[in-house]
């Protein structure tokens, strides 16, 4: 008697997980393709305050910047995108339920701002978030007030939105993303939509039905661990980006001082051929030659922006070194070399493994050095790469 109760009681339990999951499959499966802005046909390439400035912003120097993408010549590089990131509001909405430009940093208010950033030939990226109040809980979010945040942005001339994920309450993202989507859809300018909700649900696999691109990890730190920690957690989601929508790893560290330039080098390489979106956090009013020379590399820059929008894998990987590899418009493929030991040694990236015929001669062309090497390559290219560094590659086969 008492075997056939838990027989029982073990089959129902388990049609009932099967069923929730099913009912979660399904959600995912028949949501409509909400968005159809339009954007996002290669990876997003700008600037966002977060990662230098934190809450320390305001609208002189977010002009000042969009100044400096102009006179460095990163704009014409495709660095369009200014991003506004969190604490840019009044902590109150108005009596009419509207989000406040807050009045001490912000006094001219982002129509003004958005004006500016127009007249230079950029475009203005703003922040919120699916819940009661941002991250830095110094400004509300948009939860219940969707539509009429979409409005505004679209009145003030906003191009891009991040939405993030804190003090939402506890309901799914799932719930939550959509009805910004939706918001967006509806207010009349494509605005690019950027999910960062830290890759907690996996939005790889729903992504791309209500955004632009999502965060596959939670936030980046300005250290080689975090920073290659990120890499590898947006890796594993590679089949899922495509032009019109990015896994994102999280925004640039390069310029804020806490890598080496070959960490640097790394942390460019791997964005750049993972098809992530660049988007550089540093002062860009105050960069060195080096770290212009890396976020200015027009090589790096065109791997990324490439037209197949195929994000490239880890094909290889013995113990601290790895191959990433990934294929590229004209038969070419874009190839990492890494040493992520404290070793300068020799590693070999093989024709099989980066996807090239296995008997093709291949031309090399050294995306950092901006040399195209004299040998010509049969099978396989060996590398001696320095503690925490690469080399990056575009392998052309030439028969
Ligand atoms: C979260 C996001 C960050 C940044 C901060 C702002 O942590 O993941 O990228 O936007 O909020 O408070």
């Amino acid at each position: 008697m008492e075997a056939s109760f838990l027989a029982v009681s073990t089959i129902w339990l388990l049609m009932i997980i099967a069923a929730t999951t099913a009912t979660y499959d399904a959600e995912i499966n028949n949501r409509r393709n909400l968005l159809a802005n339009g954007l996002g046909s290669k990876p997003p390439m700008g600037w966002n305050s977060w990662n230098h400035f934190s809450c320390m912003i305001d609208e002189k120097m977010i002009r000042e910047t969009a100044d400096a993408l102009v006179s460095t010549g990163l704009a014409k590089l495709g660095y369009e995108y200014v991003n506004i990131d969190d604490c840019w509001a009044e902590i109150s909405r108005d009596e009419k339920g509207y989000l406040v430009p807050k009045k001490s940093t912000f006094p001219s208010g982002m129509k003004a701002l958005a004006d500016y950033v127009h007249r230079k030939g950029l475009k203005l990226g703003i922040y919120s978030d699916a819940g009661y109040f941002t991250c830095s809980k110094q400004m509300p979010g948009s939860l219940g007030h969707e539509e009429q945040d979409a409005k505004t942005f679209a009145s003030w001339g906003i191009d891009y939105l991040k939405y993030d994920n804190c003090n939402n309450g506890g309901s799914k993202p799932l719930v939550r993303y959509p009805v910004m989507t939706q918001a967006l859809m509806n207010a009349g300018r494509p605005i690019f939509f950027s999910l960062c909700e830290w890759g907690d649900m996996h939005p790889a696999t729903w992504g791309y039905k209500i955004g632009n691109s999502w965060r596959t990890t939670n936030d980046i730190s300005d250290n080689w661990d975090s920073m290659v920690s990120r890499a590898d957690q947006n890796e594993v989601y590679a089949e899922y980006a495509r032009p019109g929508g990015w896994n994102d790893p999280d925004m640039l560290e390069i310029g804020n001082g806490g890598m080496t330039k070959d960490e640097y080098i790394v942390h460019f390489s791997l964005w750049a051929i993972s098809k992530a979106p660049l988007l550089i956090g540093c002062d860009v009013r105050n960069t060195t030659k080096d770290i212009m020379d890396i976020i200015a590399n027009k090589e790096a820059i065109a791997i990324n922006q490439d037209k197949l929008g195929i994000q490239a894998k880890k094909v290889r990987m013995e113990g601290d070194w790895e191959v990433w590899a990934g294929p590229l418009s004209k038969y070419r493929v874009a190839v990492v070399i890494l040493n992520r030991g404290a070793w300068r040694t020799a590693i070999t990236a093989h024709w099989d493994d980066v996807g090239i015929p296995v008997g093709s001669t291949v031309v090399a062309r050294d995306v950092w050095e901006h040399k195209t090497l004299k040998t010509r390559f049969v099978g396989n290219l060996t590398a001696t790469i320095d503690p925490h560094a690469c080399k990056l590659y575009v392998l052309k086969p030439v028969s």
